[in-house]
């Protein structure tokens, strides 16, 4: 079923969240092919890519199987956010997002992340920045708001709006909450009434059902599913059983490999490959043993060695 999200084509409503140190393109073309509509990169820092850095070039790489697929930048400053959009434009890429829900200490720090859904000003300014030099379609990924007294998400939605943003993200969460505590879907109600553009819901969706629920509860555009796609890429998909066999999650983990060997070059980082692979098998009575083998690799070439061990003793189903 393809839908829209403003300009961009969607064949599903379900979304991959941005998340740095995991939606690289290796694991973005595996929640594609698990039927994911749409993927966010990891968030891109726009000084470092105005700078030409190499850790932000380094999370650039896209092709045209993984389309569409939006990135994200975070900063402060509009005329840093302005440069790095018209950069990022020239990429083939379906649109760019900026991050206005980034708890992290160094990022607020710097007024950047969630520090902007209490700065309604600053916010405007770089979204208007953004959206000017950017040649794709620009969307906004808010928290509710700094804290339980301030939820500003309604505003923000609408000054990002009329600054020329064509959807809008929204972690139904506070900056104060960090990822955990109840979800408001209130909060994302009111900013659907609030703008006319799609509204994409986040936060704690953990599983399909539960997506498939919330958007006809509240009949948001899309749903956005961040860490329980992680060592579970099948939450994408209508028709993979959601608890599925140990054989099952070993050849998910090895297709996982297999686009890592193919897109990361000359090999997967062994500490970021690790913290995908140990995710598989959460849930599973063997999975704490497991997590231990696979802390304990040293090469990636050993891990690569071990998951295929693994795939040869469990029963094939
Ligand atoms: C490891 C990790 C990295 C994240 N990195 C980003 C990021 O780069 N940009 C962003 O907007 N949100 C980031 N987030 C937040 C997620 O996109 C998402 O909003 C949040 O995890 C809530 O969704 P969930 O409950 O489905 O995980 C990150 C979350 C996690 C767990």
């Amino acid at each position: 079923m393809t839908s829209s999200l403003g300009p961009i084509l969607i064949k599903s409503p379900f979304i991959l969240a941005p998340m740095a140190g995991c939606t690289d393109l290796p694991f973005r073309l595996l929640c594609r092919e698990y039927g994911a509509g749409l993927c966010y990169s990891e968030m891109i820092d726009c000084q470092g890519l105005v700078v030409q850095q190499q850790e932000c070039l380094e999370l650039l790489p896209t092709n045209t199987t993984e389309q569409p697929v939006i990135m994200q930048l975070y900063g402060s400053d509009p005329g840093t956010m302005g440069e790095a959009a018209a950069i990022l434009s020239e990429h083939p890429i379906a649109g760019i997002d900026i991050n206005m829900g980034c708890p992290m200490e160094k990022i607020i720090q710097q007024g950047a992340g969630a520090a902007l859904m209490k700065n309604p000003r600053l916010a405007e300014k770089i979204i208007a920045a953004v959206c000017k030099n950017s040649t794709k379609p620009v969307t906004v990924k808010i928290r509710s708001g700094w804290n339980q007294h301030t939820i500003t998400a309604p505003e923000i939605a609408k000054i990002a709006e009329g600054a020329g943003a064509q959807a809008i993200a929204i972690h139904a969460r506070t900056w104060s909450d960090g990822f955990t505590g109840p979800i408001d879907h209130g909060v994302i109600q009111q900013i659907m009434k609030s703008v006319s553009i799609p509204v994409i819901a986040n936060g704690d969706i953990t599983s399909h059902e539960q997506g498939v629920a919330l958007l006809k509860k509240i009949g948001c555009a899309g749903v956005m599913v961040g860490r329980a796609a992680l060592g579970a890429p099948w939450i994408f998909s209508e028709t993979v059983n959601q608890h599925p066999s140990m054989a099952y999650r070993i050849k998910a983990l090895l297709r996982h490999l297999e686009l890592a060997e193919t897109h990361l070059t000359p090999e997967p980082s062994l500490s970021k490959i690790r913290n995908h692979a140990w995710k598989y098998f959460r849930g599973t009575t063997t999975g704490p043993a497991i997590r231990k083998q696979i802390d304990a690799t040293t090469s990636y070439t050993e891990l690569r060695t071990f998951i295929h061990t693994l795939a040869e003793r469990v029963p094939q189903k």
